[in-house]
């Protein structure tokens, strides 16, 4: 069962910023990604916060700050013609810090990179979850995303 909304502890949400994520940030996100999914990987944040520097017109990596606290982090990028589909925008990755959740902080940094997908002359936004990670679909789809014509295929590679 979904736990009830929170009333903003700290600040109102008015007190939000969302902006790039900077260098002085990467400490805290992967901390809130290790946090979130069990498993750190310091190499694969700092490589792909490397890439939206090199790239700031098709790959973001935002953050959701409250009195320069980070709350937050979505990252995304708009990748074209990949299984001949036209160019839109995908998202990676989101997180929200635990305390600070149910603050609409997510759904904050959900509309800030699809501006900036818009923005960049997309008009369509695309994920991938795992199936059975009710609390992610949950937020996707309160957000207006819905299944989409692409099936995911997979199979083991033999050693
Ligand atoms: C998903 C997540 C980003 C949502 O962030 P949030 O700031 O709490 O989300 P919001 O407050 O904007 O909630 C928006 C909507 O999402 C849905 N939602 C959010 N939390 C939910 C929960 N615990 N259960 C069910 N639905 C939920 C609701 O529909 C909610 O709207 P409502 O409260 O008006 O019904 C946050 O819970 C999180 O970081 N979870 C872990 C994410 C993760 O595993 N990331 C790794 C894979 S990408």
């Amino acid at each position: 069962m979904k736990p009830a909304r929170k009333a903003p502890a700290a600040a109102s949400p008015e007190d939000l910023s969302i902006g790039p994520a900077s260098p002085g940030d990467m400490r805290q996100i992967i901390r809130l990604d290790a946090q979130t999914t069990a498993n750190a990987k310091p190499k694969y944040w700092h490589r792909r916060f490397e890439a939206c520097q090199a790239n700031p017109s098709e790959q973001f990596f935002l953050v959701a700050k409250r009195g320069g606290a980070l709350l937050g982090f979505i990252v995304g990028e708009i990748r074209a013609w990949e299984f001949g589909s036209p160019p839109c925008g995908w998202v990676f990755a989101i997180a929200v810090d635990p305390e600070a959740r149910l603050e609409s902080i997510g759904s904050s940094l959900f509309q800030a990179i699809c501006d900036r997908f818009r923005a960049a002359g997309v008009a369509k936004v695309r994920t991938m979850i795992a199936r059975d990670h009710q609390l992610i679909l949950s937020f996707f789809r309160s957000q207006g995303m819905m299944g989409g014509p692409f099936v995911e295929l997979e199979m083991e590679l033999d050693e």
